[in-house]
C-alpha cells in the first residue's frame, strides 16, 4: 500500500468517474493522490504525506482533456505550425492529448510516414499524442494493417476534398474499408465530393464573396455524404465517427442512428454564426464544413443536450494570415482552435449552455470510451495522472500575446471569456501553471485497447 504520494490535489471539486460505473461522472469534493505518473488513490488523504500538495479550493479538477482533431502541419507545412508549437498551444489551453490528422505533406498514409510523425512527436510534443492514418485510393487494401499500428488512433477518410490532397469518395472503396476494418475507429470528413465539384462555380464566379462559402458547401452536401457513410456502417454493423457536423439536417438524421455513428462538433460552429462571422472576420471565418446560420447552430446545441453529439474537437487548422488574406475562394479553409477550445466552452458553461459534467464527457470520457484509449480520459484509480484544473470564475480576454500557434491569430481575439485552465498535470508532473509551461516537454505516445 502507498503511504505517500508525489502530489496530492486537495480541496477541489473533482469530475470523478463513478467507481461502479466508469462513464458516469459525478462531481465530488475528494482528494487525488498521484504517484509515479498515476492516480493511485482517491478519497480523503489528509493523513497522507506528499512531496507537493496542491490546494485547489474553488477550482474544478477535470480529467486531462483530449483534442481528437488537430492539424499540426508537420511535416511539410511547418511555416504554419509544427508539433512543438501546436502542442504548446494545446497545453496552454488546458489540453493534455491530441489526435493529429493525416493531411500533412507527405500525407500520413504509410507505415513510414506514421513512424516519422511518431518520432518527431517523441522529441517535441508538450502533450500526449496519437496519429490518424489517412485513407487514400492507393492504401485501401493495406489499411486494416496500417490502422492497427500501435499509436494510431484510427482511420481518417476525407469523403470531400478540403486542405491537402487526401480524398476517398468512391462507394466501392468506402465499402471495402468498412467491410474490412471492424475494430478501429473510422473518422469521416463528410461532404459529398460530386456536389462540391458541381457547385464550386458558385464560389469561382463570385470572387471575394466569402459569404457564399456555406452556399457552395451547402447542407445538402453534408447530408448526402453522411447518409452514404451511415448506410455503409449499418450494412456492416459498424460505427463511424462523423467529424465536425454542421447542419440541422445531419443532427436530425444522426439522432435516429446513434448505433451507427458518433458525432463531433467544434467550438467554432457552436460559437460563431453566419452571416455575422463573415461580415466581421471575412476569410478568417472560412472553414470546411462551413460556419452556418442560426438554425444549424441551435441544432448542434440540441445535439449536445440530447446525446447525439458525443465529442468536441477543435479542428485546429492553422494557416498564415498571408495565406488567409488571399482572395476567396483561393484563401485556404481552416482556423486555429486547440488553445481556445476549453475557455470558449467554459464560457458556455457559465452561460448555462451546457454543464461541466457534459463538457467533461465530450472532451475526455467519450474520447476514452469511443477511441478505446488506454488509461486516459477518466479520473479513476489506476489511470494516468493527466489532469486539467480550471477556474470557472476567472475572466479575461483572449489575446494575441497568449496565443502560441505559429499562425498567431484567432477568430476569437479580444473576446472576453469566463472560465480558464489554471494548471495541467501531464503524466503526474506539472506541465502548465498560470500560463507558464514547465519544461522539458513530456508528451508520450498514447496506446489503445
Ligand atoms: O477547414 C478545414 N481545414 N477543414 C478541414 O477539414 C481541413 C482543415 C485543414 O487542414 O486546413
Amino acid at each position: 500500500m502507498n503511504t505517500h504520494f508525489d502530489i496530492i490535489i486537495t480541496g477541489g471539486t473533482v469530475l470523478l468517474s463513478h467507481p461502479k460505473n466508469p462513464y458516469n461522472i459525478v462531481e465530488e469534493s475528494v482528494d487525488i493522490g498521484i504517484l509515479n505518473g498515476q492516480i493511485t488513490k482517491i478519497g480523503s488523504l489528509s493523513s497522507f504525506y506528499a512531496k507537493h500538495t496542491f490546494k485547489a479550493k474553488g477550482l474544478h479538477i477535470l480529467p486531462g482533456l483530449i483534442d481528437t482533431q488537430v492539424h499540426f502541419r508537420e511535416p511539410g507545412m511547418e511555416h504554419k505550425e509544427n508539433i512543438e508549437s501546436g502542442s504548446r498551444s494545446a497545453l496552454l489551453g488546458g489540453i493534455t492529448a491530441f489526435f493529429d490528422m493525416p493531411n500533412t505533406t507527405p500525407p500520413t498514409v504509410t507505415t513510414e510516414t506514421l513512424e516519422d510523425k511518431l518520432n518527431r512527436a517523441e522529441s517535441s510534443s508538450w502533450c500526449d499524442f496519437a496519429f490518424f492514418i489517412g485513407a487514400s485510393p492507393d492504401n485501401v487494401h493495406n489499411l486494416p494493417t496500417l490502422a492497427h499500428a500501435k499509436h494510431c488512433c484510427g482511420v481518417k477518410i476525407f469523403m470531400g476534398s478540403s486542405t491537402g490532397s487526401l480524398l476517398l469518395h468512391e462507394t466501392e472503396k468506402l465499402d471495402h474499408i468498412l467491410q474490412n476494418i471492424s475494430t478501429k475507429p473510422i473518422a469521416i470528413h463528410s461532404e459529398d465530393e460530386e456536389r462540391l465539384r458541381e457547385r464550386k462555380k458558385i464560389a469561382l464566379s463570385n470572387p471575394g464573396k466569402v459569404h457564399l462559402h456555406p452556399v457552395w458547401r451547402d447542407p445538402e452536401c453534408a447530408l448526402i455524404s453522411t447518409k452514404k457513410i451511415i448506410n455503409l456502417a449499418k450494412k456492416y454493423n459498424r460505427k463511424v465517427h462523423i467529424l465536425h457536423v454542421t447542419t440541422e439536417e445531419e443532427i436530425q438524421f444522426l439522432s435516429a442512428y446513434k448505433e451507427s455513428g458518433t458525432v463531433e462538433v467544434t467550438p467554432q460552429h457552436l460559437t460563431l454564426m453566419a452571416p455575422d462571422c463573415y461580415d466581421r472576420l471575412g476569410t478568417l471565418a472560412q472553414m470546411n464544413p462551413p460556419i452556418r446560420e442560426e438554425r444549424h447552430q441551435a441544432a448542434l446545441w440540441k445535439g449536445i443536450h440530447s446525446g447525439v453529439v458525443t465529442m468536441l474537437g477543435s479542428d485546429h487548422a492553422p494557416h498564415s494570415l498571408e495565406e488567409k488574406e488571399k482572395h476567396y475562394p483561393h484563401s485556404p479553409a481552416g482556423m486555429p482552435g486547440t488553445q481556445t477550445m476549453l475557455t470558449l466552452m467554459l464560457d458556455h458553461v457559465n452561460d448555462k449552455k451546457l454543464s461541466l459534467k457534459r463538457l467533461t464527457e465530450l472532451l475526455a470520457v467519450n474520447p476514452h470510451r469511443y477511441y478505446n484509449i488506454e488509461k486516459q480520459g477518466l479520473i479513476r484509480e489506476g489511470f494516468k495522472a493527466n489532469i486539467t484544473i480550471v477556474d470557472l470564475k476567472k475572466k479575461r480576454k483572449i489575446t494575441k500575446e497568449w496565443l502560441a500557434s505559429k499562425c498567431n491569430w484567432s477568430p476569437f481575439e479580444n473576446k472576453e471569456t469566463t472560465g480558464w485552465p489554471v494548471a495541467v498535470l501531464l503524466n503526474g508532473q506539472w506541465a502548465m501553471r498560470e500560463d507558464e509551461l514547465i519544461g522539458p516537454s513530456k508528451g508520450q505516445a498514447m496506446t489503445f485497447l
